[in-house]
């Protein structure tokens, strides 16, 4: 008798789809990530990354390249190490750093992100940079890939294989990375005391957990979705690293769902998008900044009054938030600094449902592949 093995479906461990699987293995990702690289006294080991005092003080500037959701997690790096190292960091996409003819010599560091390893924008640039004298350190899910092998020193996030074209745990533990590597820098450098470092590690020790807390949750957002699928666009807006957030649910929202989506800076409303919102229109108001909350507030009150559906994202404990959006999504309190680890996952989890919800293919959307190995 012949066996029709749906190796697929083995694969996915029951789940419906490899994307749902894969945003449940995020708790365990960053787990992995973090814990691994962690010794005794609870200081960060980066092995396969030699980046000593000596080397950390003679670079002054440092690009970080990568594509689409990698790019957005370089967004979220970069602000993570111009805080704790205090290095200036330039953030580009592959496709337009290498015909910019960027500001590279040996005193810089470029940093390539990419889950596959193989984009090949990001690869191109990568030895354009080379070429130019750059130390180049890689972020990699796929071990042995090009870009790992081109690069002096790679961190490989310990995410697992990532089917689903749409990345969800490669990004988050592309986050723990930089924080890691942020957090490294600013201690060899000295420009971050051992008492922060230390309590900004414990923080991202209870990552995992905060981050089950939001998936087991799952229905608030499926219910959402059930109700907003149909929206002809969806907008997404924040301050701060709410931005960097939002550009990454939007860009989940497109691949997976087809729906029109972009996100904006909020302070940018005024500069003219606003003259967008019309009743009905659905805005995703990501709200954890403690530092911009109640500028945020008056944001959504900007849409509110033109007729905007807002659905707000904020840390547990802000409830004022709710007298202004028309639903909250909480999530648990964290550093802000820390926030996008976990802020992304209420997005990712919207963004699949509404796909599941438009019949779409969830894991294999129209038009993508999973690695962009041609320009
Ligand atoms: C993200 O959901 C997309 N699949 C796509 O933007 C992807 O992030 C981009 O192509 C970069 O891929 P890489 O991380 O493998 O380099």
């Amino acid at each position: 008798f012949h066996v029709d093995w749906d190796v697929e479906a083995a694969e996915k461990e029951g789940y419906e789809h490899f994307m749902i699987k894969e945003i449940y293995e995020q708790p365990g990702g960053i787990d992995k990530t973090l814990n691994r690289r962690l010794n005794k006294e609870g200081t960060i080991v980066l092995d396969g990354i030699k980046l000593t005092k000596e080397d950390l003080d003679k670079i002054n500037k440092i690009y970080i390249v990568a594509c689409g959701t990698a790019y957005h997690a370089g967004l979220v790096g970069k602000v993570a190490i111009e805080k704790y190292a205090k290095i200036p960091v330039i953030c580009d996409v592959a496709s337009e750093f290498r015909y910019r003819d960027p500001f590279i010599d040996e005193n810089t560091l470029f940093i390539a992100i990419s889950q596959s390893g193989e984009t090949l924008d990001t690869l191109a640039a990568l030895r354009e940079a080379k070429r130019k004298g750059a130390r180049i350190l890689s972020v990699v899910n796929v071990v042995g890939s090009s870009v790992a092998r081109e690069s002096d020193d790679v961190f490989y996030t310990w995410a697992g294989p990532e089917i689903a074209v749409a990345s969800t745990k490669a990004y988050t533990t592309q986050l723990t990375a930089m924080y890691m590597i942020a957090l490294h820098m600013g201690l060899t450098k000295g420009t971050l005391s051992r008492e922060r470092y230390d309590e900004i590690v414990a923080e991202l020790k209870t990552m995992p957990d905060k981050a089950q807390k939001i998936l087991d949750n799952y229905q608030i957002i499926q219910q959402l979705a059930d109700e907003q699928f149909n929206n002809e666009s969806v907008f997404f807006m924040g301050r701060g690293l709410d931005v960097e957030v939002a550009f990454e649910g939007s860009l989940k929202l497109k691949e997976i769902s087809y729906i029109n989506s972009f996100a904006i800076a909020a302070g940018e409303l005024k500069h003219g998008t606003i003259a967008l919102i019309e009743d009905g229109t659905l805005v995703i108001a990501l709200a954890t900044q403690n530092h911009l909350y109640d500028k945020m507030l008056s944001n959504i009150k900007e849409v509110k009054a033109r007729g905007a559906y807002v659905v707000a994202v904020a840390k547990e404990g802000n409830e004022e938030v709710e007298k202004t959006a028309d639903k909250v999504i909480y999530i648990p309190d964290t550093m802000d600094e820390l926030t996008p680890i976990l802020s992304v996952i209420p997005l990712q989890l919207f963004a699949y449902y509404v796909s599941v919800a438009r019949g779409n293919d969830v894991d294999k959307p129209r038009n993508l592949a999973k690695s962009v190995t041609v320009e």
